[in-house]
């Protein structure tokens, strides 16, 4: 387990960050590498635990893979296997699209129900109905679906609502074969874009990526080549939320502010200066924020992975705000350690009652990656020291987490460890 991280609150971040590159792009483009027997590299893949723990699941089913720096190289020349096992797969839900890579590319597959954040229900059942009405016949049992396709997945997929894994499972099982698939009420995430932009890269043809209505036409075969992956906006956005809550100033290198522009319109509100260009953005933060309401919903609102953080940085700004997350109407984990640093939070019928002030240090837990982001936002606003607990699900999606702060000035340190417990 992952030592606690100590965080002395109160200082001012400041200074300038190179935004990693996106944990949700990289992931559905690593799985993308399954459909094709070429190499492909990826350059600027973070290294991050949910990385490692999907690289593991494809060594499983075939890829040979190798890291150079941050570049990394796979290749699956053959699928080995098409079982995707409840060990791997229940570390982590995005794991669930190879379903849709291995029908692709071997007309079946079978995979356990996934893991992942535990803030609230996150069901598969778009997923399953999407590939049904692809004609793909699929069977659950104890757990586990198995998938069987007799020809090509054909025709068009109406989703109920938008959904980021679901659009990608789609992508996935349409990418090979001579038909066409229409995905109707597709996702919007830039992330999806960039899975796209992979997918073409292959071979793949696809028209309406980033809109409501995409069609993918399938190859006969795929190439292979080399890909970069795009900036991290929730890795930029945590940061951005992590210097307004200490009202400091931040350079931000490498952000796309195009990606970002429901919490940059929400920061500047308040009264934060925020200047962009093509590939950076500029904080420098006021003394006196006013406070905002969110409501987090699909791209291109404000995003739900920006909830728990954004939910910490209000907790610093005097004044009420309200808070939902229309896409997780439950992710609040991070609410009751907010409270034990001071914070002031009502939650009635979801929506979530923000009263900012003054925080100040205690231990306190963290329990998903996002609501990990908002621990350490709320931790360097708050006077003195926070031990932040479940360290292991902050790593998950955000890399160099302890260092990146140094860079900006915070005071961060791992628990020592003491003499009894180093004893064995
Ligand atoms: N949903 C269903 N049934 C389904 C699929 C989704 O009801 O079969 C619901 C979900 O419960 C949710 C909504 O649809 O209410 C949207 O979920 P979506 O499928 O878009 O989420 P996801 O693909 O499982 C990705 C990100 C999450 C992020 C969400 C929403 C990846 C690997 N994960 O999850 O990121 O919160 O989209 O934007 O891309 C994170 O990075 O910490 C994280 C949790």
């Amino acid at each position: 387990m992952q030592q606690p991280l100590i965080i002395q609150g109160g200082t001012p971040l400041r200074g300038e960050l190179r935004v990693n590159p996106a944990k949700n792009a990289a992931l559905p483009i690593l799985v993308g590498s399954l459909l094709t027997r070429e190499p492909v590299t990826l350059e600027e893949v973070p290294r991050l635990r949910d990385i490692e723990v999907l690289l593991e699941l494809l060594a499983h089913l075939g890829t040979r893979y190798a890291w150079e720096g941050r570049t990394l190289h796979l290749h699956t020349p053959e699928i080995t296997r098409t079982q995707a096992p409840y060990e791997l797969v229940s570390k982590m839900r995005a794991s669930f699209i190879v379903l849709g890579a291995l029908l692709a590319r071997e007309g079946e597959g079978e995979v356990s129900m996934p893991g992942g954040c535990a803030f609230g229900p996150r069901p598969v059942d778009l997923h399953i109905k999407a590939l049904r009405d692809l004609g793909v016949e699929i069977h659950e049992e104890s757990g586990t679906f198995t998938a069987r396709r007799a020809g090509w997945p054909e025709g068009e997929v109406v989703f109920d609502r938008p959904t980021v894994g679901g659009t990608e499972q789609v992508m996935l099982a349409a990418a090979l074969g001579p038909t066409e698939v229409t995905i109707v009420n597709a996702a919007l995430e830039p992330e999806i874009v960039d899975f796209a932009n992979f997918l073409q890269m292959l071979g793949v043809q696809i028209e309406g990526a980033g809109t409501a209505k995409m069609t993918i036409r399938g190859a006969d075969a795929l190439g292979g080549g080399r890909y970069r992956i795009i900036p991290d906006r929730i890795e930029a956005g945590t940061y951005l939320l992590a210097v307004a809550a200490t009202r400091g100033e931040v350079l931000l290198e490498g952000a796309r502010p195009e990606h970002m522009d429901a919490l940059l319109s929400k920061l500047k509100n308040a009264g934060h200066t925020v200047v962009t260009g093509t590939d950076w953005v500029r904080l420098k933060s006021t003394a006196n924020p006013e406070p905002f309401d969110v409501d987090a919903r699909e791209y291109p609102g404000f995003p739900t992975d920006l909830q728990p953080p954004v939910t910490a940085y209000l907790a610093t700004v005097p004044g009420v705000s309200l808070v939902r997350d229309l896409v997780y109407p439950d992710r609040f984990t991070h609410v009751g350690e907010l409270a034990r640093l001071g914070a002031e939070l009502h939650l009635k019928e979801r929506v979530l009652a923000v009263h900012g002030r003054g925080l100040t240090g205690a231990r306190i837990k963290a329990f998903d990656i996002r609501g990990g982001g908002a621990m350490v936002i709320a931790a360097l606003a708050a006077e003195g020291e926070t031990v932040i607990e479940g360290m292991q699900h902050v790593g998950r999606g955000y890399e160099d987490l302890e260092d990146r702060l140094r860079q900006l000035g915070a005071v961060v340190y791992g628990e020592p460890v003491r003499l009894e417990q180093a004893a064995d």
